[in-house]
């Protein structure tokens, strides 16, 4: 069997270079993550909401409301205008905004804020805006690269002496086996992409792809050989590659303007320890100037005319939108009127409100009356009890949790007493009371037990004196 020698990642980062993976998508990602059950606005081609469809219980105005912004949105309407979602805390604002971002298409960029995300020492206001609307247009690059693929065989670390300590070892070179339909291969790799298929946390069955020039690797999914022995759900099962394990293939990758920025704004140092920890230390925040911007437009238009990219807008969304000031507020109406603007979607449950930065402006909603006049604004009702219950249900079934009888109901009660997401947020603790009492389902005396040892808001408000302090003044 032949053995290929690919090259390290050590080039440095060009203009055009594929940034690495923000940190702060994890951050972001996890934001979203308790509307995991949330598939899209769940409306028949009329554009009727089922009474339960894509995931989302009820609500059917405001779903039926967004499904004709998401036909705007399409049919290129929408520009210069905005959605702006009002109501309670907990009657599904984020869970809308987040459906409508997957009715616009895979893939599509969904930038979440909140507005007091804006008040930073480090960052002007503006900035921090700006820089939410370049997250949320993304750029899909498609190129044809010489990439190695298959399902990988083998997996074998080659240890070596470290000749600099005198202990330990350290991995010299890797050896991986990677199948297709036509046939295996083995290649000899660098350990810098042996440390990459570490962070990807691939092992044998997996189908990968490692790019020729780069050493980049990218895990596509489990081999469909082994779908019968896992049963994970998070898992995605593709079929063995056809043809070579060597060949050029057309690759698909997502990125966001935001991150073409950040990536050529960050300064390319060396790739040592020292340089890294540098960078670190000196600036908390870099610097993405309104320069750097149109250099990286320049780029993306140029890739754009080759029809190698293609944009793909997104949605961004600011939650608590009335903690914007009259600043901010100005700049959003230019940003709004800008040709590449995404689709923007802006949240509240304040009444009348002072406009933050002004000391009368009084104005719904505390957005100001020309921002307002840009929006349409659609309402958001709070739930009954069986509708509580029937996401309760979901959220139960996304987080693989049982519920014992009767316990769904009680939750519904206190979610009516509370709010819906207060009744979801006892799923959790409630199933560490089950499992602390060494059981794998939830029961009602779980419930029971939650209430003894923690508050709800209304419960809590009662405890606190007429004076604003705890009873008894002993704080
Ligand atoms: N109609 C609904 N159907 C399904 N899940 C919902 C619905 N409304 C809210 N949720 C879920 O309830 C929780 C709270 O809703 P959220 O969208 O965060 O409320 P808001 O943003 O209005 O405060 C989230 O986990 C959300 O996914
Ligand atoms: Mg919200």
């Amino acid at each position: 069997m032949k053995t290929t020698t690919v090259p390290s990642t050590s080039a440095p980062v060009a203009h055009n270079a594929m940034p690495p993976p923000p940190a702060a998508s994890t951050a972001r990602s996890s934001r979203v993550a308790p509307h995991s059950h949330i598939k899209g606005l769940g409306l028949t081609p009329e554009g009727l909401a089922l009474p339960d469809g894509a995931g989302f219980v009820g609500q059917t105005n405001a779903r039926e409301a967004c499904g004709v912004v998401v036909e705007l949105v399409k049919s290129r309407k929408f520009s210069g205008r905005a959605l702006l979602l009002v109501g309670a805390p907990g009657t599904g604002k984020t869970a809308l905004a987040l459906a409508v971002s997957h009715e616009l298409g895979v893939k599509v960029p969904f930038c979440p804020m909140v507005g007091s995300e804006v008040y930073s020492t480090e960052v002007k206001k503006t900035e921090v805006l700006a820089e939410a609307f370049r997250r949320a247009i993304g750029l899909r690059i498609k190129e044809t690269k010489e990439v190695y693929e298959g399902e990988v065989t083998e997996l074998t670390p080659a240890e070596a002496e470290n000749p600099l300590s005198g202990y330990g070892k350290t991995v010299s070179h890797v050896i991986v086996g990677l199948k297709t339909v036509k046939g295996t291969k083995q290649l000899r790799l660098d350990p810098t992409i042996y440390e990459a298929m570490l962070k990807e946390k691939i092992v044998v069955g997996d189908v990968i792809y490692i790019e020729a020039n780069t050493g980049a690797v990218k895990r596509v999914g489990r081999s469909d050989a082994y779908a019968s022995s896992y049963d994970l759900e998070s898992e995605t099962y593709v079929p063995l590659p056809k043809g070579d394990v060597h060949k050029r293939k057309e690759l698909v990758q997502d990125v966001t303007l935001g991150d073409l920025d950040a990536a050529n704004a960050r300064p390319q140092g060396g790739q040592d320890i020292m340089s890294v920890m540098g960078n670190l230390i000196k600036s908390g925040r870099t610097e993405v100037t309104e320069k750097l911007r149109k250099e990286v437009n320049k780029v993306v238009k140029g890739y754009v005319d080759q029809g190698v990219a293609e944009v793909v807008p997104g949605v961004v969304f600011i939650d608590e939108v009335h903690m914007l000031d009259i600043e901010c507020f100005t700049y959003l109406n230019a940003l709004l009127e800008s040709p590449m603007a995404p689709t923007v979607i802006l949240a509240t449950n304040r009444g009348n409100a002072i406009v933050r930065g002004t000391t009368d402006v009084v104005s719904p909603h505390g957005v100001p009356v020309d921002l307002l006049d840009r929006c349409l604004i659609v309402k958001t009702d709070t739930y009954n009890r069986e509708q509580i219950a029937k996401v309760v249900q979901l959220r139960a079934n996304v987080e693989g949790l049982k519920l014992g009888p009767g316990v769904l109901e009680r939750l519904a009660e206190e979610g009516e007493r509370g709010s819906m997401r207060y009744a979801i947020q006892l799923l959790t603790p409630a199933s560490i009371l089950s499992g602390l009492a060494g059981r794998n389902q939830i029961e009602v005396d779980d419930i029971g037990e939650m209430n003894e040892l923690f508050l709800d808001a209304k419960a809590s408000a009662r405890n606190i004196g007429s004076d604003g302090g705890f009873d008894g003044g002993r704080m």
